[in-house]
Protein backbone atom coordinates (compact mmCIF):
# COMPACT_ATOMS: atom_id res chain seq x y z
CA UNK A 1 0.00 0.00 0.00
CA UNK A 2 1.41 3.38 -0.77
CA UNK A 3 2.15 5.59 1.84
CA UNK A 4 0.55 8.92 1.82
CA UNK A 5 1.12 9.97 5.71
CA UNK A 6 3.35 12.49 4.43
CA UNK A 7 1.15 14.13 1.96
CA UNK A 8 0.03 17.54 3.34
CA UNK A 9 -3.58 17.82 3.62
CA UNK A 10 -5.53 21.19 4.18
CA UNK A 11 -9.69 20.24 5.42
CA UNK A 12 -12.16 22.65 5.53
CA UNK A 13 -15.14 21.44 7.07
CA UNK A 14 -18.46 23.37 7.67
CA UNK A 15 -22.26 23.49 6.74
CA UNK A 16 -23.46 24.61 3.42
CA UNK A 17 -23.54 28.34 2.22
CA UNK A 18 -20.32 28.89 4.36
CA UNK A 19 -18.06 29.99 1.64
CA UNK A 20 -15.72 26.52 1.94
CA UNK A 21 -16.03 25.22 -1.33
CA UNK A 22 -15.21 28.40 -2.71
CA UNK A 23 -11.89 28.75 -0.25
CA UNK A 24 -11.05 25.23 -0.84
CA UNK A 25 -11.12 26.00 -4.79
CA UNK A 26 -9.25 29.09 -4.56
CA UNK A 27 -6.43 27.88 -2.41
CA UNK A 28 -6.16 24.47 -4.58
CA UNK A 29 -5.59 26.59 -7.24
CA UNK A 30 -3.12 28.83 -5.54
CA UNK A 31 -1.36 25.74 -4.57
CA UNK A 32 -1.37 23.78 -7.25
CA UNK A 33 -2.56 20.99 -5.06
CA UNK A 34 -5.61 18.24 -5.48
CA UNK A 35 -9.13 19.05 -4.54
CA UNK A 36 -11.88 17.39 -2.97
CA UNK A 37 -15.79 18.42 -3.22
CA UNK A 38 -16.91 15.61 -0.86
CA UNK A 39 -20.22 16.73 -0.37
CA UNK A 40 -20.56 16.24 -4.60
CA UNK A 41 -19.75 12.80 -3.38
CA UNK A 42 -22.89 12.57 -1.40
CA UNK A 43 -24.86 14.44 -4.12
CA UNK A 44 -23.41 12.10 -6.71
CA UNK A 45 -24.33 8.71 -5.13
CA UNK A 46 -27.70 10.49 -4.78
CA UNK A 47 -28.07 11.29 -8.75
CA UNK A 48 -26.78 7.32 -8.89
CA UNK A 49 -29.89 6.24 -6.55
CA UNK A 50 -32.42 7.97 -8.78
CA UNK A 51 -30.85 6.67 -11.51
CA UNK A 52 -31.22 3.06 -10.60
CA UNK A 53 -34.22 3.65 -8.42
CA UNK A 54 -32.49 3.02 -4.90
CA UNK A 55 -34.61 4.41 -1.83
CA UNK A 56 -32.26 6.95 -0.29
CA UNK A 57 -33.25 6.15 3.36
CA UNK A 58 -31.95 2.08 2.27
CA UNK A 59 -28.64 2.25 3.84
CA UNK A 60 -27.16 -1.08 2.79
CA UNK A 61 -28.71 -0.63 -0.48
CA UNK A 62 -26.88 2.57 -1.11
CA UNK A 63 -23.75 1.52 0.04
CA UNK A 64 -24.13 -1.32 -2.74
CA UNK A 65 -24.86 1.47 -5.21
CA UNK A 66 -21.58 3.02 -4.19
CA UNK A 67 -19.44 0.24 -4.01
CA UNK A 68 -19.64 0.29 -8.00
CA UNK A 69 -19.16 3.76 -8.69
CA UNK A 70 -16.33 5.69 -10.05
CA UNK A 71 -17.24 9.31 -8.87
CA UNK A 72 -14.29 12.07 -9.84
CA UNK A 73 -14.22 15.76 -9.35
CA UNK A 74 -11.59 17.94 -11.26
CA UNK A 75 -11.28 21.60 -10.91
CA UNK A 76 -12.61 22.94 -14.12
CA UNK A 77 -11.30 25.40 -16.54
CA UNK A 78 -12.95 28.69 -14.97
CA UNK A 79 -11.43 27.82 -11.67
CA UNK A 80 -14.75 28.55 -9.66
CA UNK A 81 -15.71 24.75 -8.81
CA UNK A 82 -15.03 21.39 -10.22
CA UNK A 83 -17.15 19.25 -12.91
CA UNK A 84 -18.30 16.34 -11.36
CA UNK A 85 -18.21 12.94 -13.38
CA UNK A 86 -20.42 9.67 -12.21
CA UNK A 87 -18.89 6.53 -14.31
CA UNK A 88 -17.67 9.01 -17.04
CA UNK A 89 -20.79 11.02 -17.09
CA UNK A 90 -20.79 14.63 -16.73
CA UNK A 91 -23.29 15.24 -13.61
CA UNK A 92 -22.61 18.66 -12.43
CA UNK A 93 -25.51 20.69 -13.19
CA UNK A 94 -27.79 17.37 -11.63
CA UNK A 95 -25.86 17.53 -8.35
CA UNK A 96 -26.70 21.51 -7.90
CA UNK A 97 -29.88 20.90 -7.64
CA UNK A 98 -31.73 21.35 -4.17
CA UNK A 99 -33.59 18.22 -4.35
CA UNK A 100 -30.47 16.31 -5.11
CA UNK A 101 -29.38 18.26 -2.50
CA UNK A 102 -31.96 16.91 0.07
CA UNK A 103 -31.80 13.12 -0.83
CA UNK A 104 -27.23 13.49 0.20
CA UNK A 105 -28.16 14.84 3.23
CA UNK A 106 -30.26 11.79 3.58
CA UNK A 107 -27.72 9.80 2.23
CA UNK A 108 -25.03 11.30 4.64
CA UNK A 109 -26.82 10.00 7.97
CA UNK A 110 -26.66 6.18 6.64
CA UNK A 111 -23.32 5.02 8.24
CA UNK A 112 -23.22 2.21 5.32
CA UNK A 113 -23.31 4.88 3.03
CA UNK A 114 -20.37 6.84 4.91
CA UNK A 115 -18.28 4.04 5.19
CA UNK A 116 -19.09 2.88 1.19
CA UNK A 117 -17.57 6.49 0.47
CA UNK A 118 -14.74 6.69 2.69
CA UNK A 119 -11.67 4.85 0.66
CA UNK A 120 -13.07 6.68 -2.52
CA UNK A 121 -12.45 10.01 -0.18
CA UNK A 122 -8.92 8.90 0.77
CA UNK A 123 -7.50 8.74 -2.90
CA UNK A 124 -7.57 11.76 -3.52
CA UNK A 125 -4.76 12.18 -1.24
CA UNK A 126 -2.05 12.71 -3.79
CA UNK A 127 1.32 14.66 -3.76
CA UNK A 128 1.72 17.80 -4.09
CA UNK A 129 -1.37 18.16 -1.42
CA UNK A 130 -5.03 17.71 -1.14
CA UNK A 131 -7.55 20.33 -0.32
CA UNK A 132 -10.61 18.92 1.20
CA UNK A 133 -14.06 19.89 1.97
CA UNK A 134 -17.04 18.52 3.81
CA UNK A 135 -18.09 17.75 6.86
CA UNK A 136 -16.14 15.12 8.46
CA UNK A 137 -12.65 16.23 6.57
CA UNK A 138 -10.95 16.90 9.55
CA UNK A 139 -12.84 14.37 11.87
CA UNK A 140 -12.85 11.70 10.17
CA UNK A 141 -11.11 10.98 7.05
CA UNK A 142 -8.07 13.13 6.99
CA UNK A 143 -7.60 13.15 10.81
CA UNK A 144 -3.65 13.67 10.28
CA UNK A 145 -3.98 16.70 7.81
CA UNK A 146 -1.47 19.34 8.82
CA UNK A 147 -4.07 21.85 8.88
CA UNK A 148 -8.01 21.46 10.00
CA UNK A 149 -9.89 25.01 9.31
CA UNK A 150 -14.46 24.73 10.60
CA UNK A 151 -15.57 27.74 9.12
CA UNK A 152 -19.44 29.06 10.61
CA UNK A 153 -21.57 31.70 9.54
CA UNK A 154 -25.11 32.84 10.63
CA UNK A 155 -27.63 31.05 9.18
CA UNK A 156 -29.57 33.59 6.92
CA UNK A 157 -26.71 34.81 5.98
CA UNK A 158 -25.37 31.47 4.19
CA UNK A 159 -29.21 31.47 2.96
CA UNK A 160 -28.34 34.66 1.24
CA UNK A 161 -25.10 33.70 0.12
CA UNK A 162 -26.55 30.62 -1.21
CA UNK A 163 -29.55 32.36 -2.95
CA UNK A 164 -27.28 34.88 -4.97
CA UNK A 165 -25.46 31.93 -6.41
CA UNK A 166 -28.95 30.12 -7.17
CA UNK A 167 -30.00 33.20 -8.51
CA UNK A 168 -27.34 33.81 -11.38
CA UNK A 169 -27.89 29.52 -12.33
CA UNK A 170 -31.55 30.93 -13.11
CA UNK A 171 -32.83 29.57 -9.98
CA UNK A 172 -36.75 31.13 -9.53
CA UNK A 173 -37.26 29.58 -5.66
CA UNK A 174 -37.82 32.08 -2.64
CA UNK A 175 -35.01 33.32 0.23
CA UNK A 176 -37.36 31.88 2.96
CA UNK A 177 -38.03 28.79 1.75
CA UNK A 178 -34.36 28.54 0.98
CA UNK A 179 -33.80 29.44 4.44
CA UNK A 180 -35.67 26.96 5.80
CA UNK A 181 -34.26 24.14 3.91
CA UNK A 182 -30.58 24.95 4.95
CA UNK A 183 -32.04 24.89 8.79
CA UNK A 184 -33.04 21.37 7.63
CA UNK A 185 -30.29 20.11 6.46
CA UNK A 186 -28.14 21.99 8.97
CA UNK A 187 -30.20 19.96 11.63
CA UNK A 188 -30.15 16.69 9.83
CA UNK A 189 -26.03 17.01 9.23
CA UNK A 190 -25.64 17.99 12.89
CA UNK A 191 -27.84 15.73 14.95
CA UNK A 192 -27.21 12.42 13.00
CA UNK A 193 -25.22 9.80 14.81
CA UNK A 194 -23.08 9.05 12.06
CA UNK A 195 -20.37 11.58 12.32
CA UNK A 196 -22.34 14.66 13.09
CA UNK A 197 -21.43 17.54 11.51
CA UNK A 198 -18.39 19.29 14.67
CA UNK A 199 -15.50 21.07 14.30
CA UNK A 200 -12.15 18.48 15.21
CA UNK A 201 -10.88 19.56 18.42
CA UNK A 202 -7.25 20.24 16.74
CA UNK A 203 -9.26 22.60 14.24
CA UNK A 204 -9.13 26.37 13.58
CA UNK A 205 -12.99 27.66 13.45
CA UNK A 206 -13.37 30.98 11.47
CA UNK A 207 -16.41 32.51 11.49
CA UNK A 208 -17.31 34.18 8.28
CA UNK A 209 -20.34 36.13 8.28
CA UNK A 210 -18.35 39.10 7.92
CA UNK A 211 -15.50 38.35 6.25
CA UNK A 212 -15.45 38.53 2.59
CA UNK A 213 -14.38 35.37 0.66
CA UNK A 214 -11.11 37.25 -0.10
CA UNK A 215 -10.49 37.71 3.71
CA UNK A 216 -11.24 34.02 4.21
CA UNK A 217 -8.81 32.56 1.76
CA UNK A 218 -6.45 34.74 2.76
CA UNK A 219 -6.30 33.81 6.25
CA UNK A 220 -6.73 30.13 5.56
CA UNK A 221 -3.24 29.92 2.96
CA UNK A 222 -1.62 32.19 5.42
CA UNK A 223 -2.04 29.59 8.01
CA UNK A 224 -1.50 27.04 6.02
CA UNK A 225 2.43 28.41 4.67
CA UNK A 226 2.80 28.91 8.30
CA UNK A 227 2.31 24.87 8.98
CA UNK A 228 4.10 24.06 5.96
CA UNK A 229 7.02 26.19 6.98
CA UNK A 230 7.76 24.52 10.63
O1 LIG B 1 -21.65 20.34 0.99
P1 LIG B 1 -22.85 19.82 0.20
O2 LIG B 1 -24.09 20.64 0.36
O3 LIG B 1 -22.50 19.57 -1.22
O4 LIG B 1 -23.15 18.37 0.85
C1 LIG B 1 -24.23 17.58 0.45
C2 LIG B 1 -24.72 16.73 1.64
O5 LIG B 1 -23.71 15.76 1.98
C3 LIG B 1 -24.98 17.53 2.92
O6 LIG B 1 -26.21 17.14 3.49
C4 LIG B 1 -23.90 17.15 3.86
C5 LIG B 1 -23.40 15.83 3.35
N1 LIG B 1 -21.96 15.70 3.51
C6 LIG B 1 -21.48 14.95 4.56
O7 LIG B 1 -22.26 14.43 5.35
N2 LIG B 1 -20.16 14.76 4.72
C7 LIG B 1 -19.29 15.34 3.88
N3 LIG B 1 -18.00 15.16 4.06
C8 LIG B 1 -19.75 16.16 2.82
C9 LIG B 1 -21.10 16.32 2.67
Amino acid sequence: MNDTSNIPVLTIDGPSGVGKGTAAVRIARLRNWHYLDSGALYRALAVAARQQHVTVGDGAAIAEVASQLSIACELNEMGDGCTIFLNSEDVTAQVRTESVAAEASVIAASREARAALLLQQRAQCQWPGLVADGRDMGRMVFPQALLKIFLVADARIRAKRRYKQLKAKGFDGSLPDLVFALQQRDTRDTDRAASPLLPAGDAVVIDTSEMSIEAVVSDINRRLGNRLSN
